[in-house]
């Protein structure tokens, strides 16, 4: 089987695309695909590099069995566009960034990470100036997209209710 770099994007990389590396990775690891699987986050901006995650997205997380307290944020690079098999954005400015930010030799696969696994193009919304609620929404939707996400890529792994 094939392995696969995927790397999530949000904003500050401290809300959402923390939480998708990490619930991808949790995933990852109860369907047996630890080594078939790498994942990292990045945000498009470099406000919070070097930051832990948002605290609400370390207790949402948590709540579900994640942990993602000791992740740092960064910015993405341009080497990412080459170190990476997919990268995914949590929004639609996230993706015209990214797709901005591209260097001409880009070989990753960039996607809306909602289009990518339900075919609708729907944001991942950020949860930054919300509350718990938004935060558990947040959670839910990429707990969701993750499943279906493994599910295309390792169809052999297939389970149901995995966080
Ligand atoms: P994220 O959320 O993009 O999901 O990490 C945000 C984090 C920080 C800011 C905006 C969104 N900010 O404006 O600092």
């Amino acid at each position: 089987m094939d392995h696969r770099k995927i790397l999530f994007v949000c904003l500050g990389n401290i809300c959402r695309s923390p939480l998708a590396e990490g619930i991808l990775r949790h995933q990852a690891n109860l369907r047996g695909l630890s080594r078939l699987v790498a994942t990292d986050s990045a945000g498009t901006g470099g406000w919070h590099q070097g930051e832990g995650p948002d605290n609400r997205s370390i207790a949402v997380g948590r709540r579900h069995g994640v942990d993602i307290a000791k992740l740092r944020a960064r910015k993405l690079k341009p080497d990412d566009f080459n170190g990476f098999d997919m990268i995914f954005a949590m929004d639609r400015a996230n993706l015209r960034d990214i797709v901005s930010a591209a260097p001409h030799d880009s070989s990753a696969d960039i996607h809306l990470f909602m289009d990518f696994v339900s075919g609708e193009q729907r944001d991942v919304p950020d949860p930054y100036y919300g509350d718990d609620r938004d935060f558990q929404n947040v959670f839910d939707m990429l707990d969701a997209g993750c499943g279906k996400l493994l599910d295309f890529l390792y169809p052999a792994s297939k389970t149901r209710g995995t966080t």
